[in-house]
């Protein structure tokens, strides 16, 4: 029997026991052998929970106990999650995680330190939820050469841009729901601002490349300038709005960026709605490949780090290849990354906007917004549009065209 222990008792380590309980005897024969949960660490106590006697306050207890061949590091944060989890890698202990935030910082280094002591690091739950996206690139596509990746990559904003588009919410109101949900971060601007969805787009990255992309110099902009006005335009358009985070390969290196885009409704990533997230992955000889499923939420988030407990106890003893190096990544200028933009001004500004984009615009009406002109531009790249963007003299917003 092998023995795990889950860092943290809140909504993914919750799932983690309830999926290890629910699905045992699944769970042992993908394994080989039962898993116990020896111990839950938290900071709380949880008296009249079915696992009390099992918590622990001190993670010493856990660490120097010869019996633990694996843990679930389900804390969230930077700190202590990364001494946590560097401290078992370095006995030998693997580790599994669903905290994104930590592997796109640290990720290199625990899965060095993981193989200098014959244990593994994994990480699936981190991008996608309960999406099974990271081992199917370390496994089933690793012959491909993957040139881009697209993808809903945050549950949160991808319900609240849903619900606001069809239900016509406010944004407080469905951010609220969202965190009722569990789905939101503990600080939800990491949710809304982006940050989330660029910390994803960083590993997928770094995968992708087998090098490291540092998230802080992918550009980032979240879902909280979008307004119901967007929404109606996008409506007269036929497209959908969401958060993306995107990955490209060419000539000089990476192009990466999250950001909302105008998606048009023939593309099946405008059909991914409410908590769901989906990936496409271009390989070269595969064509794409979409991955769709939960991308937030206890028990498909829960799902994921079980199936990477399994795999580290089938694997106990020897290292899992994990195609993350520190070795830097080089990302291109996004100024030549070429797009359409959709565009709003003053009604005033018109004559302007038209002067400065020239006549291959296409303008854009819609029967619920009132004193403004809102049109499409031509291929245009994100330097240019950029310089023309701000010499309007009443700008009122632009999403970028997929
Ligand atoms: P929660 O806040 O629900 O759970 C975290 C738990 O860890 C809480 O019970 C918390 O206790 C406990 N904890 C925090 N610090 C310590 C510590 N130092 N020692 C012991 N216990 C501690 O977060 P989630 O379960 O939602 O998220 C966990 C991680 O998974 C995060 O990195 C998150 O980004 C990631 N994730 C979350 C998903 C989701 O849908 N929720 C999906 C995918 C990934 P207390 O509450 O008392 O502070
Ligand atoms: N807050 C995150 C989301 C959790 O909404 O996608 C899953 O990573």
């Amino acid at each position: 029997m092998a023995k795990a222990a889950v860092l943290g008792y809140g909504t993914v380590g919750s799932g983690v026991v309830e999926v290890l309980d629910t699905n045992s005897a699944e769970v042992e024969k993908s394994a080989g052998e039962k898993i116990e949960v020896k111990y839950i660490l938290d900071l709380r106590d949880f008296p009249g929970d079915k696992h009390e006697k099992q918590i622990v306050h001190d993670i010493e207890v856990i660490l120097n106990d010869p019996e633990i061949d694996v843990i679930c590091e389900t804390m969230g944060g930077l700190e202590p999650a990364f001494t946590f989890e560097k401290r078992a890698l370095e006995k030998g202990i693997s580790v599994c995680t669903s905290n994104k935030e930590l592997v796109a910082v640290h990720g290199p280094e625990l899965v060095k330190i993981a193989k200098e002591h014959n244990c593994s690091y994994l990480f699936e739950a981190s991008v996608g939820g309960g999406i099974p996206v990271l081992r199917t690139l370390n496994t089933s596509l690793k012959h491909e050469k993957i040139d881009s990746i697209t993808g809903i990559l945050n549950g949160t904003t991808n319900y609240i841009l849903t619900k606001m588009d069809r239900e016509k919410i406010g944004f407080a109101t469905v951010l609220k729901e969202a965190q009722d949900k569990g789905y939101a971060e503990r600080k939800p601007e990491a949710d809304i601002e982006g940050y989330d969805a660029c910390r994803k787009t960083a590993i997928l990255a770094s995968l992708m490349s087998g090098q490291y992309v540092k998230y802080e110099d992918i550009e980032t902009e979240g879902i909280t300038k979008i307004t119901q006005e967007d929404f109606a335009y996008a409506r007269s358009l036929g497209m959908s709005i969401k958060l993306l985070g995107m990955i490209k390969k060419n000539n000089s290196g990476f192009f990466t960026m999250v950001s909302p885009f105008l998606i048009p409704s023939e593309n099946p990533l405008a059909f991914v709605n409410d908590v769901f997230n989906a990936i496409v992955v271009h390989g070269n000889m595969l064509g794409s490949t979409m991955y769709y499923g939960k991308g937030a939420g206890k028990e498909a988030t829960a799902s994921a780090v079980v199936a990477d407990l399994i795999d580290l106890v089938i694997h106990k003893g020897s290292h899992m290849d994990v195609n993350l190096t520190d070795a830097p990544a080089q990302l291109s200028d996004n100024g030549s990354y070429v797009h359409r933009f959709f565009v709003r001004v003053d009604e005033n500004s018109e004559e302007q906007a038209r002067e400065l984009f020239g006549s291959e615009i296409e303008v854009v009406e819609s029967k619920e917004v009132f004193g403004e002109f809102a049109f499409v531009t031509d291929l245009i790249s994100e330097k240019d549009f950029k310089a023309k963007y701000s010499q309007l003299e009443k700008p009122k917003g632009f999403l970028r065209e997929l």
